[in-house]
């Protein structure tokens, strides 16, 4: 007790006063979250929504359609953006920022889609724009790559960064359900997006990507500037092969470093053996790898969706603010150079109905094939650039899934022969 007396009182909390865009999954989430923790200092003055009619459970009092009357009010200092609309979501930060007002979003599209000028209007405005919940949703992974890894030299992220094809991968892979029902269970419990084609497309995984390529090396691109793909390809012969292999398949979003200033960076369903950390983030659990210099591996592992666990990032946010927290953007300020390349090799599976609909002069190397009635796939190496620019494989008739160890920097010509050669019984 005398030791507390000693310590220099805190500083008073700031008291929030939020004005918050979305009552859906999320902001209604974030509401219960708030009144169940008071000790926060924090009210939600308004909250602006879209469809005027929808039955609300509080009094229409909370509610306007006017988002004006939030973004001028001066008692309101904190604007939480939790809208499924990313265009307007967009003029409310802007808005917002320029306004002075704090800000917090969990909207990924509209931050991946416009990052440049995000970080402009923080910088010339001088206000805050936190988004936590807008990657891994619980997973506290952005304060960590900009404050634990600030020194300590990553060279790699990657994991599943998207709960509802995680969720619904696991639901096949599982429990044997189909992909329409698996989504369709994920769609009920507020894991995908309102319009799902973000997610299972992979544009969603992609967003989430360009935003932790920021935090975690500095380098700010659009989502089409990285290699994607989604899960809708997949197909009940590809989940059955894992099965017998004892792999597990995951969409995931891998950002490594290679020799030099050069940063591999794609999205991508990935056969994943059981004994990696990945094997075991089922559902809509999100899980991230961090390899660095000294700390060596980390493993982050929490709730990627769902009104909770998006809520509480959200409020972690909000907290944040009131000890006037900020991303410095070091990486980024510090300009270390490296950029994003294609010009590396993936290791992939890939199956089709037709084995005419696989695209053979595209790969440097085929190690297997496998010619059946209606199973037929090839597994080789092939230029991440010709993946980039083509097409043939983004078909739905074709599925593409990385091998365990996906990525090779250069190929050995000479080996190759030399094994062709011998799988011919010449050498
Ligand atoms: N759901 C998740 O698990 C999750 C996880 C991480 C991040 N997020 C992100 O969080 C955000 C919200 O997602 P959600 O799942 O909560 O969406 P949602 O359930 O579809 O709710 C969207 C809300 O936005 C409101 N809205 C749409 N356009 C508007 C506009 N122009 N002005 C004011 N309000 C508007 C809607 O109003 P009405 O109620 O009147 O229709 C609704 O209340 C999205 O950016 C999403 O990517 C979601």
């Amino acid at each position: 007790m005398d030791i507390i007396k000693k310590i220099p009182a805190l500083p008073l909390s700031k008291k929030l006063t939020i004005g918050l865009f979305g009552y859906g999954v999320v902001g209604k989430g974030l509401y219960d979250v708030l009144h169940t923790t008071p000790a926060l200092q924090t009210s939600i003055k308004k909250i602006c929504i879209k469809d005027p009619l929808k039955k609300r459970n509080l009094s229409a009092g909370h509610f306007t359609t006017n988002g004006e009357e939030l973004l001028n009010d001066p008692d309101i200092n904190v604007i939480v953006e939790l809208i499924d609309d990313a265009d307007a979501a967009f003029e409310i930060v802007k808005t917002a920022l320029i306004n002075g007002k704090a800000v917090v979003s969990a909207n990924k599209k509209m931050i991946a889609a416009n990052f440049d000028t995000l970080l402009q209007l923080q910088f010339e405005y001088g206000s805050t724009l936190l988004y936590e919940g807008s990657c891994c949703a619980s997973i506290p992974i952005i304060r960590n790559l900009e404050e634990y890894y600030d020194n300590d030299l990553l060279s790699s992220v990657k994991g599943i960064v998207n709960g509802s094809t995680n969720f619904i991968l696991s639901k096949i892979l599982n429990e044997g359900l189909s992909f329409k029902d698996a989504l369709l269970q994920a769609q009920q419990l507020g894991f995908a997006e309102s319009n799902p084609a973000l997610d299972i497309q992979g544009h969603d995984a992609a967003n989430k990507l360009s935003i932790l390529l920021a935090h975690a090396f500095g380098i700010i691109t659009l989502p089409q500037n990285i290699l994607y793909s989604g899960i809708t390809a997949i197909k009940e012969s590809d989940a059955h092969l894992a099965k017998q292999k004892n792999l597990k398949i995951k969409l995931v979003a891998t950002a490594m470093k290679l020799d030099g200033e050069k940063l591999a960076a794609f999205v991508l369903p990935q056969f994943i053996v059981a004994d990696d950390e990945l094997a075991n983030v089922n559902n809509e659990f999100n899980g991230l790898i961090t390899e660095s210099s000294f700390a060596d591996k980390h493993f982050f592992k929490g709730k990627g969706a769902g009104a909770y666990p998006t809520a509480a990032a959200v409020l972690s946010d909000i907290s944040a603010l009131r000890y006037d927290y900020k991303y410095e953007y070091k990486k980024y300020l510090q300009q270390s150079g490296l950029s994003i390349t294609n010009d590396y090799y993936l290791k992939v599976f890939v199956s089709a109905n037709d084995l005419n609909d696989i695209v053979k002069d595209d790969f440097e190397w085929i190690e297997e094939w496998h010619n059946e009635q209606s199973n037929n796939w090839v597994i080789g190496i092939i230029h991440a650039d010709r993946l980039y620019q083509g097409t043939w494989w983004r078909a739905n008739e074709v599925s593409l899934i990385l091998t365990e160890n996906p990525i090779i920097e250069n190929i050995d010509y000479k080996k190759i022969v030399k094994q062709s050669l011998a799988l011919a019984g010449i050498i």
